[in-house]
């Protein structure tokens, strides 16, 4: 009987334990939200939900924001490259690489591969991939 009570004791405390971990989990996750929404409105940017949607469809795979993957680490990409630059370069890589552009050229022979070309995609759609690289970037400054 009184093992049983022990025993009761220990798996009661170790469901709140595991409960308690839930909470924090969950309540750091919220935080993360609302302190990237603050942060957002502090510095007047929205964030652009059609072009994070694009770049998690085409992108994704290749590039993060901190750290290289099979392509550069995009934070800041929108502070280094012109818009006109960023619209020729993620429409059709090569292209811009072929055309002798110094800074495509180099990023091909760090990379030493095409990145793939998005002529599937409008320039509109292209915007918003821009604005979505803009917005992580701005966010990213604060971390
Ligand atoms: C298959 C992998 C791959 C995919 C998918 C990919 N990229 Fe890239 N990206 C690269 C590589 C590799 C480079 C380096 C340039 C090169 O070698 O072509 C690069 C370079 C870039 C650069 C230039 C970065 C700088 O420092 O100037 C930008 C901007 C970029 N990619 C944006 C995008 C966007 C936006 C998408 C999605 C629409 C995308 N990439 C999809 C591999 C990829």
């Amino acid at each position: 009987m009184f093992v049983c009570a022990v025993l009761a004791a220990v798996l009661l405390h170790t469901h709140y334990q595991a409960e308690g971990e839930n909470k924090l989990l969950a309540c750091g996750t919220v935080a993360d939200f609302w302190s990237e929404e603050v942060l957002a409105e502090q510095l007047g940017i929205t964030n652009n939900i059609t072009g994070k949607q694009l770049f998690r469809e085409n992108c994704s795979q290749c590039h993060a924001f901190q750290v290289k993957v099979v392509g550069p680490a995009l934070g800041g990409v929108t502070d280094i490259r012109n818009k006109a630059w960023l619209q020729a370069f993620i429409s059709n890589p090569a292209k811009l690489i072929e055309s002798g552009d110094s800074a495509a050229v180099a990023l091909y022979r760090e990379f030493k591969q095409y990145m793939p070309s998005n002529d599937h995609l409008t320039a509109a759609a292209i915007d918003s991939v821009i604005s979505y690289l803009k917005y992580e970037s701005e966010i990213s400054k604060h971390r």
